[in-house]
């Protein structure tokens, strides 16, 4: 397995699928648009649902984007575990009534096989319970073993966040461990131990949550897809914490020379300095987007972030503002990807 950098590993999944008749659209911004139910936009699909529920036409059915997102429900464990992060990217290549099941698989295989080259015997697929044709799919078109491949139920292989466009999906896990799992008890507690990682999400939208729960069958399937970004690249890096990826660990770097502090010498230190790497992401991220700190909404987040990373500066010893400077070397990582961090650096 070749080691390859974050902002490599973005354009080479954007390529491929270009390479597959797809459009590359920029990020949308973090700030949704026409979408009451969401503060943040908080994966690739949610900026696209209208193209999912018919509302919009798509400048293309087949899209493929790299999404900046952030999630703050997991707030409390950032710094504390090794891949809790509140900003993210994520990768996805979608089906607005063009293709479904019989394309996305293959095409995810050959991406994480032949493209990215993960070696087969690391790999193990799950899919919703009585999902047949995927798993026929998945063993007959793309040639997985069918020995790995775990069917599981809702709460696990069936995606939705909010309301919006969901349905079954099938995910594709990588497993650092040794040895080979073979029953669904073992596969989850493998995933549990954080031994096996999911990295990619397939779904098969087939449905659209309304506000009171229903399930209501879209006129045409589509397929939504997710990878995160800093997932793969802690797997291509061989890199168990997303905090150890090649543009993550230049911020962390940072900040420890100037808290003059060296990583891995104390647990709770080492929990302010990933807290402060992680939120110095995605508020600089939040305000290239134009969101300023206020008292509510998404004001109200970016503060709350803005003001975690400062009392960790203090916790470790940094004197004067700081988030500024750091500022930088976010901007530096990704402004090819991302060219309005240098275009709104100086608001
Ligand atoms: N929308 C799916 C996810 O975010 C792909 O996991």
């Amino acid at each position: 397995m070749e080691k390859i950098g974050l902002n490599e590993i973005r354009e080479a999944y954007l390529g491929f699928f270009e390479s597959k008749g797809h459009l590359r659209l920029p990020s949308f911004s973090l700030v949704p648009k026409n979408d009451k139910g969401l503060l943040i936009i908080n994966a690739g699909m949610a900026p696209l649902k209208p193209y999912f529920t018919g509302l919009q036409v798509p400048p293309s059915t087949r899209v493929t984007t790299c999404q900046k997102c952030v999630r703050t429900g997991d707030i409390e464990n950032v710094g504390k575990t090794s891949r809790h992060g509140t900003f993210f990217e994520m990768l996805g290549n979608f089906s607005f009534g063009d293709y479904f099941k019989n394309e996305v698989i293959p095409w995810a295989w050959e991406f994480i096989t032949e493209v990215l080259k993960l070696p087969k015997d690391r790999l193990y697929v799950t899919i919703y319970l009585d999902d047949d044709e995927a798993f026929k799919i998945w063993t007959e078109k793309a040639g997985v073993d069918p020995k790995r491949i775990f069917r599981l139920g809702k709460e696990d292989n069936f995606w939705e966040i909010g309301k919006g466009p969901c349905g079954p999906c099938s995910e594709i896990h990588y497993d650092r461990g040794e040895g080979v799992v073979t029953t669904v008890d073992e596969f989850l507690k493998a995933a549990d131990e954080d031994r096996i990682v999911e990295f990619w999400n397939l779904v098969f939208t087939q449905f659209d949550k309304d506000e009171n729960g229903n399930y209501n069958k879209l006129s045409k399937p589509n397929i939504d897809t997710g990878m995160g970004l800093e997932r793969i690249a802690g797997i291509m890096q061989n890199k168990y914490s997303i905090f150890e990826v090649d543009t993550i660990r230049k911020i962390l770097d940072e900040v420890c020379k100037i808290s003059k502090r060296e990583y891995g010498k104390s647990k709770t230190e080492d929990i302010s300095i990933r807290i402060i790497t992680d939120h110095i992401r995605s508020t600089t991220f939040m305000i290239s987007d134009d969101i300023l700190p206020s008292n509510e909404g998404r004001g109200y987040v970016l503060r709350r972030l803005l003001r975690r990373a400062s009392r960790h500066g203090k916790l470790l010893g940094i004197e004067g503002s700081f988030l500024g400077g750091l500022c930088d070397v976010v901007i530096e990582n990704s402004f090819k990807a991302y060219p309005e961090l240098k275009e709104k650096r100086n608001i």
